[in-house]
């Protein structure tokens, strides 16, 4: 039997008068070798040699197969032969003009210094930061229990961050040396936590009240694995007329088995804030541990979590709530701190280096 390419010699008759199925399977067959050749040119001189042989003016595979199989078939097959072998021989030019392409971009790249093999230019797609991300599931857990986001400004006065919150004038973490206080500004300060919006949404909402305050807070500590100038916080509050410390402490329990998993348990140890009243400090139980003591929790069983507590009478009077008729509960998480303790970070200072590397590893 003779080749594809021989039969290309071949009239209508001597190729046995085929049918038009047999006239596509001969066209088909044509393409296969055609793009086979096609593959194995590796030079603009090899496509030239390429183009003569298959769609050239002169005994070319194209110019027979019209002079052979279309000429000398009847008249009623040249309607479709003639369009087979436009539509075959339109496909096998643009092969050729898209190989041309591509040689030319390798022959512009020869004796360059552009070297084809490097991989592309790839366009990374960042991540979010672990601290949005944690953020986004502290919102999560807030606004699944009512609480709603407020968000307020990181310049402060004395009297929002201080004052208001019962913190007296002598207190000393209004002393220069734990607070930034603006110098071109002066009576202004970076807020040193996110209470002072305690003040600012009670006195622009009656109770009930039930927010959560995202924010950064800035105080003057020298950076080290657990300290930074400034970080992040979320405040809570919730005032209404009938909240007891039952509600405070299921919500934090609830916080807690979310974040941590349903099998954290939570204490309180009594503590100090001067605008709660009691105030506590909450632990939860170790969640890599769970309690048996190891050294995240520092072999005690427990993580100390956050400040708390019953929002301190003496704030309600900065703000025109009746203390006898209302009561509530505020607490202040640092989200840093939270996501170091859930991911098994030892650095605090891993946020703020905007490595790469590090940022990578949470998508
Ligand atoms: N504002 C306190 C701090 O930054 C935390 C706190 C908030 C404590 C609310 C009690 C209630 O340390």
């Amino acid at each position: 039997m003779a080749n594809i390419l021989e039969k290309t010699n071949l009239t209508f008759e001597k190729l046995g008068a085929p049918s038009e199925a047999g006239f596509q399977a001969l066209f088909d067959e044509l393409l296969g070798v055609a793009s086979g050749e096609l593959e194995g040119v590796g030079s603009t001189e090899e496509l030239e040699t390429f183009r003569v042989r298959w769609v050239g003016r002169n005994n070319s595979v194209k110019s027979r197969v019209n002079e052979n199989w279309l000429r000398q078939a009847p008249p009623e097959m040249k309607r479709w032969v003639g369009s087979g072998i436009k539509v075959y021989f339109a496909h096998i030019e643009e092969m050729l003009a898209s190989a041309k392409e591509a040689l030319e971009i390798i022959g512009l790249a020869n004796g360059s210094d552009i070297d084809l093999s490097l991989p592309g230019v790839t366009r990374p797609i960042g991540t979010r930061h672990l601290i949005s991300q944690t953020y986004e599931e502290l919102y999560r857990i807030f606004n699944s229990i009512g609480f709603s986001i407020v968000e307020g400004a990181e310049i402060e006065t004395p009297y929002y961050n201080f004052e208001a919150l019962n913190i007296p004038e002598h207190h000393p973490a209004r002393d220069n040396m734990d607070t930034f206080y603006l110098a071109n500004a002066p009576g202004y300060l970076l807020r040193t936590h996110t209470s002072p919006m305690q003040v600012r949404t009670m006195e622009k909402q009656k109770p009930p009240v039930r927010i959560v305050v995202p924010g950064k807070v800035y105080r003057r500590d020298n950076p080290d694995a657990t300290h930074s100038f400034m970080f992040h916080q979320l405040e809570g509050l919730a005032v209404d007329t009938d909240i007891t410390f039952c509600d405070f402490k299921g919500t934090i329990e609830y916080f807690a088995q979310q974040f941590f998993g349903p099998q954290t348990r939570v204490r309180l140890r009594p503590s100090y804030f001067p605008f709660t009243e009691p105030s506590a400090e909450f632990d939860a139980s170790c969640h890599v541990c769970g309690g048996s003591g190891c050294r995240t929790c520092k072999y005690s069983g427990w993580i100390e979590l956050f400040g708390a507590g019953m929002v301190d009478p003496a704030v309600y009077g900065f703000v025109d709530y009746d203390p006898k008729r209302v009561s509530g509960f505020a607490f202040g998480l640092g989200v840093d701190r939270l996501a170091m303790l859930k991911y098994g970070i030892d650095d605090l200072q891993q946020f703020f280096r905007n490595d790469t590397r590090f940022l990578r590893q949470f998508p």
